[in-house]
């Protein structure tokens, strides 16, 4: 074990922040540990917008479906996949293609875990915010993203104001298989049913009843934002 490690383990998303600011050296800090992250052919096809202006952070926390935390974190980051810098550089370049949006959301996220980890390596912490692609097109004008460039989260950081339990996760052997695909074993999940139901009923808010199995049933078996492919297609993206 080491703190790297250490911190990892102890992560868990933080949605309420003192008013505390980051300093200045410290969001650098951030944020240089943020872009060091890897980087698929080393195309570099993230853009992170630092929304400071209230009225634009109230908008964004209200697109989110009314996430408060959008509006009062000391730090707003909106993570874009954005082919537009290599459009200006050679117009002969296609963005077009699905494999280079799905290689832009992996590096978004990639990068965007190495800015959350960083922060919380400074005893910052943070949460991510996908409920900005319930209203892309709004955020797009909002932001004034260009074409090739689209929307794909925002990340609130600041100063916990709250100590959330820790979230348990599903168990190494669901998620890790050796060579060939398991299929999944009902009793694993059993087991894993009854612990996140402990945790439901007992976290220190927002308790409720049921179990992961209950979560994903509800999550999955509705429509998921069925407008994405069309608002990807409407910047140019995935459209081959
Ligand atoms: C890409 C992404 C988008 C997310 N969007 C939201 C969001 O809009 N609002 C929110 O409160 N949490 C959001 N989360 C946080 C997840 O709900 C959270 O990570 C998950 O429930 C596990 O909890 P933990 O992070 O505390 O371990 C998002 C997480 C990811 C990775």
């Amino acid at each position: 074990m080491n703190t790297v490690i250490e911190t990892m383990l102890s992560h868990r998303s933080i949605r309420k922040f003192t008013q505390q600011a980051i300093s200045f050296e410290q969001l650098d800090t951030i944020l240089s540990a943020g872009i060091s992250a890897s980087s698929s052919s080393f195309l570099q096809t993230t853009s992170i917008i630092r929304v400071t202006d209230p009225q634009k952070r109230k908008a964004l926390a209200e697109f989110a479906g009314g996430q408060q935390y959008v509006e009062t974190a000391a730090e707003f980051l909106v993570f874009c996949i954005d082919y537009q810098r290599h459009f200006q550089l050679s117009p002969e370049v296609k963005p077009e293609f699905t494999e280079l949006t799905l290689i832009g959301a992996i590096d978004a996220g990639i990068m965007a875990q190495n800015t959350l980890l960083a922060a919380e390596s400074l005893g910052l912490g943070g949460v991510y915010i996908g409920g900005l692609r319930n209203a892309p097109k709004e955020v797009d004008e909002l932001l004034g993203l260009p074409k090739y460039c689209a929307v794909m989260f925002g990340m609130c950081l600041g100063h916990p104001d709250q100590d959330p339990q820790i979230k348990p996760r599903l168990p190494q052997k669901v998620m890790v298989h050796q060579d060939s695909y398991q299929p999944l074993s009902e009793q694993d999940i059993a087991e894993y049913d009854a612990e996140t139901s402990h945790y439901y009923q007992t976290r220190g808010s927002n308790q409720k009843t049921g179990s992961w199995s209950d979560h994903i049933h509800g999550r999955l078996s509705k429509e998921s934002r069925p407008y994405i492919r069309d608002y990807l297609n409407s910047k140019g993206l995935a459209t081959k």
